[in-house]
């Protein structure tokens, strides 16, 4: 079975003040030992597996740009060697701006990088001081547009949703992501974290009624087809790494901070990198996860022989509101949408 990687890079010039993601202020780390350790897991999954096809590599992070050009060349081609990488790979980073000179995106573009995910987060600079982040929105478009002149697939992450935002400060960020060129966004709905700088700051939040409006009204504005919860993309330009793991496919965590979900003689593992864990799961909890994740996703879940069996496809069918069938797929309405986790807690029984 095809299996998908991912790589973690657990290293970031400073922590943003909403950031629970799984890294360390560190803009110089020891980038030889973080890629011994890497290439160490790429040798073992691709003896254990048996050298399986790559369709896609996602190096995430943390700042995954802050890597050397040769440090991704290294790894990139560890991959080539010890696993049967797709001729049409899909290989992404998520860069930072402030944190990749062009001439290493030309580096990094030479090695096989054909996919760019850019942190924007707001095309206003004192939100992004807000945010805590290191650079200004210009530096944000001028390396969007640095990828799309490598005509690299571009997508951009921004945050809504921040305390004061109204309905129609969305709506402009719409239109103006609309204007850039892009082929892929994430919206993502500011989520105070425990353990983060907001997370202790009672920050005055937009009501979740104005936050439902907010959602509602980039599925409207934006020149993108929603196709998952907080992904958007020109038909054709998903993210097929994203898209595999919400469809319930294989994929290998490396690195520490990573997760997957390996396939192996017959069975299911559940599996972090770093050699953190491998343990396997039953077909049971498989399916209740294919459910948890591909509903997310617009095309929603197949359901099979063993999704069939954990859904309760009675309350299913008494929700034509919330959830509807469409062929032997189930997939969340607009509506079910806005409730989705308490609709799957209700869906699986
Ligand atoms: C794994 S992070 C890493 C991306 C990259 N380091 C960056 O910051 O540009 C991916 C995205 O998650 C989003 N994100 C992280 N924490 C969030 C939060 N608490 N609320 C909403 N979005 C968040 C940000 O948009 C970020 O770009
Ligand atoms: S949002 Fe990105 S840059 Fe900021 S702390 Fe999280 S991973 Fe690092």
């Amino acid at each position: 079975m095809p299996h998908n990687i991912y790589i973690h890079v657990p290293f970031c010039v400073k922590k943003c003040q909403y950031c629970a993601f799984y890294s360390q202020s560190c803009a110089n780390p020891d980038w030889d030992e973080y890629a011994y350790k890497i290439i160490n897991e790429i040798q073992h999954f691709g003896n254990i597996l048996a050298k399986p096809t790559v369709p896609t590599i996602f190096f995430g992070g943390g700042t995954p740009s802050l890597m050397p050009a040769a440090i991704f060349e290294k790894i990139i081609n560890a991959i080539r060697d010890n696993f049967a990488l797709a001729a049409n790979a899909e290989i992404t980073i998520e860069a930072n701006p402030g944190t990749i000179t062009t001439d290493k995106l030309n580096d990094f573009c030479k090695i096989g990088l054909n996919r760019l995910s850019v942190g924007v987060q707001s095309f206003d600079d004192e939100k992004l001081k807000f945010l805590g982040r290191i650079h200004t929105a210009n530096d944000a478009l001028n390396l969007l547009n640095a990828g799309l002149e490598r005509n690299l697939r571009v997508s951009g992450d921004f945050i809504y949703g921040l305390p004061g935002e109204s309905v129609t400060d969305i709506i402009k960020i719409c239109d103006r992501i609309n204007h850039i060129g892009i082929s892929h966004c994430s919206m993502y709905e500011l989520t105070i974290e425990p353990n983060t700088p907001f997370g202790k700051m009672n920050l005055d939040m937009p009501t979740n009624e104005i936050m439902a409006e907010m959602y509602m009204a980039i599925n409207k504005h934006l020149a993108m087809l929603r196709y998952e919860v907080s992904n958007y993309a020109v038909p054709g330009q998903e993210c097929r790494h994203n898209q595999n793991v919400w469809d319930g496919g294989a994929y290998i965590g490396i690195g520490d901070g990573a997760a997957g979900r390996v396939f192996m003689n017959g069975m299911w593992y559940e599996q972090l990198g770093d050699k953190k864990m491998f343990n396997p799961i039953t077909d049971e909890n498989r399916a209740i996860e294919r459910v948890i994740t591909g509903m997310r996703t617009i095309r929603g879940v197949l359901v099979d022989d063993m999704v069939a069996k954990i859904i309760n496809i009675e309350f299913a069918k008494s929700h034509p509101d919330m959830l509807m069938f469409d062929g032997n797929r189930i997939h969340a309405t607009d509506k079910g949408m806005l409730v989705l986790d308490d609709l799957i807690t209700k869906l699986v029984r």
